[in-house]
């Protein structure tokens, strides 16, 4: 990988940490951007190439604000919008404030750094490689996990259809669409109730395997786990009335409902 500089959101845990430690090994310095600060400089210790943290949360718009002008600075030829969370549930048993932070951090901010990390590149006249995190979700009308889905769909179409707008700049962007994946992803969006094992989750480490691998062939979208892949190809095939149900009946022992 030819890489200068990667910048990767989320870094302080689960896919985006372990992917910042796969770039590392590959000397791409890094910039970790993340919003707890304990956590980013323990990441800065266990890395050995040149690093530099930020501490931004996503959901704010000032905040973001200042790294879009570090994007602008810097401007680095690999971003990794991996930031993101999900929240199960009704929508009407779950505070108006966290859907519209889960917006703002899963639309908003990959809108954001996506255009700023293009322009800056384009201005230099650089070529670089932006990979923006979706969901096999983002194939779905989810009940009970509406709005993430919804929120990486976005991703999906967006990133797909800058991949074609910005390809004249020989500036890629790809969407990377996994199913589920060893991290605290279900813990968070379930609000800590306990989670069973599940036989379709990938490694963590598998999953940046994939991911390195997708960068590396420029495939614009990949749903990377196969068994995921063919779950999306039939589901063409399965009616909506029974499909959306089952999708929400599939989600209901992962969190706790209120009485
Ligand atoms: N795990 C899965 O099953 C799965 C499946 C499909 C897609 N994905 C996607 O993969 C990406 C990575 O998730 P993960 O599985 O690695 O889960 P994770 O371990 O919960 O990591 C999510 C990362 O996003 C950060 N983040 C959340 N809200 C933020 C905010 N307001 N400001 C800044 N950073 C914020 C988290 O920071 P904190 O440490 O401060 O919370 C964390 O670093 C997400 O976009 C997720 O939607 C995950």
């Amino acid at each position: 990988m030819n890489y200068v500089l990667a910048l990767v959101t989320g870094a302080t845990s689960g896919l985006g940490k372990a992917l910042c430690h796969a770039l590392a090994q590959k000397n791409i310095s890094l910039i970790a951007v993340g919003r707890n600060i304990q956590k980013l400089q323990l990441l800065a210790k266990e890395i050995q190439t040149p690093i530099r943290i930020v501490q931004v949360d996503l959901s704010q718009t000032n905040q973001r604000a200042s790294l879009i002008a570090l994007i602008q600075e810097l401007c680095p030829d690999l971003v990794i919008n991996n930031a993101g969370f999900g929240l199960y549930g009704s929508v009407v048993e779950q505070p108006l404030k966290l859907a519209q932070e889960m917006i703002q951090v899963n639309i908003q901010a990959v809108m954001e750094c996506s255009i700023e990390a293009a322009s800056a590149l384009k201005k230099a006249k650089k070529p670089g490689l932006i990979l923006n995190v979706s969901s096999a979700a983002a194939f779905f009308s989810y009940p009970n996990f509406s709005i993430y889905a919804a929120s990486k769909a976005f991703v999906y179409h967006f990133s797909e259809a800058l991949d074609i707008e910005l390809s004249a700049y020989h500036i890629r962007v790809l969407t990377v669409c996994p199913g589920q994946i060893a991290t605290d992803f279900r813990k968070k969006a379930s609000q800590n109730f306990p989670q069973k094992p599940d036989h379709l989750t990938l490694s963590c480490k598998k999953a940046v395997r994939l991911i390195l691998k997708q960068i590396r062939q420029g495939k614009r979208v990949q749903i990377i786990d196969l068994r995921y892949r063919l779950m999306i190809f039939l589901s063409h095939f399965i009616p909506k009335n029974f499909l959306l149900p089952y999708l929400q009946k599939s989600l209901s022992k992962r969190y706790k409902k209120n009485p």
